[in-house]
């Protein structure tokens, strides 16, 4: 079945223990928290501390998505924190395979993600030690931007990849996926969708997901 993980980056951040039990309520799979530094990208969002302050009013696994430059300073922080995906991007990290085997040996799963310009050919390298890819379908730094098409090609190259090579890490789409094109990602090869404005500015969650489901066919 296909997840849905909400991000916390377009819910009410003064109350942000509701808005996540809500989501949890609604039948949210996991939790996607944007952090970003304000030079990876131009925006800055949330640390470690509020990601061990999540950890403490929700059971959902925590899906932290590090939009940082040079994300080795920060890995064992948001281990800490209480992180059980950590994905880094492939343009931010020098080391790629070491930071991976960083997270992997604390026992939290590694996600890489591309940006929209990134092919998906320079996973080939990387991809058997993955367990998840994050493939970005806006350009990171904001929510409530529009899907980039193209992605939808990307998305089954990837598939294919993974494929050929007989491996089972997952495909995380994020980025301006909703009700209408939820269906067409899912097809094209996504295991997990992010959803971020089209979630937490829907106003009613379970309504919402009720809907998501409907349109992914329990896919
Ligand atoms: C963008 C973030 C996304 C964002 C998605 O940089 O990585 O996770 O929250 O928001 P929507 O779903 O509104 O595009
Ligand atoms: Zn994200």
């Amino acid at each position: 079945m296909i997840k849905i993980s909400p991000s916390i980056l377009s819910a009410d951040f003064s109350r942000l223990a509701d808005e996540i039990k809500a989501a949890e309520a609604a039948g949210a799979d996991m939790l996607h928290i944007d952090v970003m530094d304000g030079h990876f990208v131009p925006n800055i969002t949330i640390g470690p501390f509020v990601v061990e302050a999540i950890r403490t009013v929700t059971t959902l696994p925590l899906d932290v998505h590090l939009m940082i430059d040079d994300p080795d300073r920060y890995l064992a922080d948001f281990i800490r924190a209480g992180s059980d995906i950590l994905t880094v991007h492939l343009e931010a990290a020098v080391h790629l395979h070491r930071t991976v085997q960083e997270i992997r040996a604390q026992g939290v799963k590694a996600g890489v993600s591309i940006n929209p310009a990134t092919p998906v050919e320079e996973l080939t390298e990387i991809i058997h030690d993955l367990d998840m890819v994050l493939l970005m379908s806006v350009n990171p730094g904001f929510g409530g931007q529009e899907f980039i098409p193209h992605t939808l090609d990307k998305l089954e190259r990837l598939k294919k990849m993974i494929r050929e090579k007989g491996l089972t890490v997952a495909i995380e789409v994020d980025g301006g996926v909703k009700p209408d094109n939820a269906r067409r990602v899912a097809g094209a090869g996504a295991d997990i969708l992010v959803m971020g404005s089209a979630f937490f500015k829907s106003g009613d969650y379970t309504a919402t997901m009720k809907t998501i489901r409907k349109e992914l066919g329990n896919a």
